[in-house]
């Protein structure tokens, strides 16, 4: 019979017969597949498993500390931290392309996480949060090697670089199952139902160059719709809702001057599998309340609209 509890057992015995006494990397994005593979690692083989977080900067507010809260301080998991914001921004300086911008950051992702693996001694394994839709989707793709680390951040070459084998305990395992794992391994129930979140960040809700200016202003003004929507019962009655920077400049008149602030968009979106989607209709009245507080919160500022495109044609994300 199917429990959590059953496939924890199974899963943590496979993975010590696998990998033995050997050293196991894991690199962890705070998204919900990695952290339930690190949860159930940790479980498995203790200190034999390193974690390495980059930070790319791109984070939601306060997302990195929360991550470290979480493994490193409640588990015990060893976990390093890359502080890799800087060379983000530096890389992304003058872009405007979308597509070179995701390149640029899953490149540099891929760079950052290497650079600190190869520091690290004694590594025979790299473990990957693959789920069995992933290993669907990579099955018809030409190579198979599609979902190798998924989210767009490839580290494909990694194992046969550094010469890993790879551990990938969920596998055989939809995202629904996932998460009960997850929940039955301790995690944080916000981290496990947490809406998708892209690999590329907040670089894909900024729209044009990406500066960390935008990126603070966007944090500031997503935390704020977020919250309100638990507050209010609806971020589980949603399937993603987020934030968007645009950055172009309107008018309001506030005080006794006139003030020429960016924009937000708010978008929020109902759906079963993300290939289509409906907007929310978010009571007009929520939408009043967030839409206030961010204006008057958010210094820099001024106008806040809320997206009402479809999937298709309109995208979840805005690029
Ligand atoms: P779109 O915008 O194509 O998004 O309607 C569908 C879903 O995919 C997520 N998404 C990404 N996830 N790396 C990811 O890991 C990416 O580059 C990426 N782009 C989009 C998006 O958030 C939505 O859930």
């Amino acid at each position: 019979r199917w429990s959590a509890g059953n496939i924890i057992a199974d899963s943590i015995a496979r993975v010590r017969e696998q990998v033995g006494s050997d050293n196991v990397l894991l690199g962890l994005s705070g998204g919900v597949d990695s952290s339930v593979v690190g949860a159930l690692l940790h479980r498995a083989i203790g200190k034999q498993l390193t974690c390495v977080f980059v930070d790319h900067g791109l984070l939601r507010l306060n997302e990195g500390d929360q991550v470290m809260d979480t493994f490193a301080r409640h588990m015990g998991v060893r976990v390093i931290r890359v502080d890799a914001a800087d060379r983000f921004f530096k890389a992304l300086k003058g872009e405007a392309d979308p597509e070179r911008k995701r390149k640029i950051i899953g490149r540099l992702f891929v760079e950052v996480f290497e650079e600190e693996a190869a520091k690290l001694q004694g590594i025979r394994w790299l473990a990957q949060g693959t789920i069995y839709p992933d290993v669907i989707e990579s099955a018809g793709s030409k190579t198979g090697k599609a979902h190798v680390i998924k989210s767009h951040h490839n580290v494909g070459g990694l194992p046969e670089k550094m010469n890993l084998k790879l551990c990938e305990p969920l596998r055989e395992l939809f995202k629904d199952e996932v998460r009960k794992l997850g929940v039955e391994l301790g995690l944080p129930r916000e981290m496990v139902y947490r809406h998708p979140f892209p690999g590329p960040g907040l670089g894909v809700r900024i729209l044009g160059e990406v500066t960390k200016p935008y990126a603070d202003l966007l944090r500031q003004a997503d935390v704020i719709f977020l919250d309100e929507l638990r507050r209010h019962d609806l971020y589980d009655r949603t399937s993603q809702a987020f934030a968007v920077f645009l950055p172009v400049r309107s008018v309001a008149v506030m005080g006794d001057g006139r003030r020429y602030d960016y924009v937000i968009a708010l978008r929020c979106v109902e759906t079963i599998d993300f290939m289509t989607a409906r907007w929310s209709r978010l009571p007009y009245e929520f939408l009043d309340l967030v839409a206030r507080r961010i204006i008057n919160e958010v210094q820099g500022i001024s106008r806040v609209t809320y997206d009402i495109s479809g999937k298709p044609p309109a995208t979840i994300e805005w690029e």
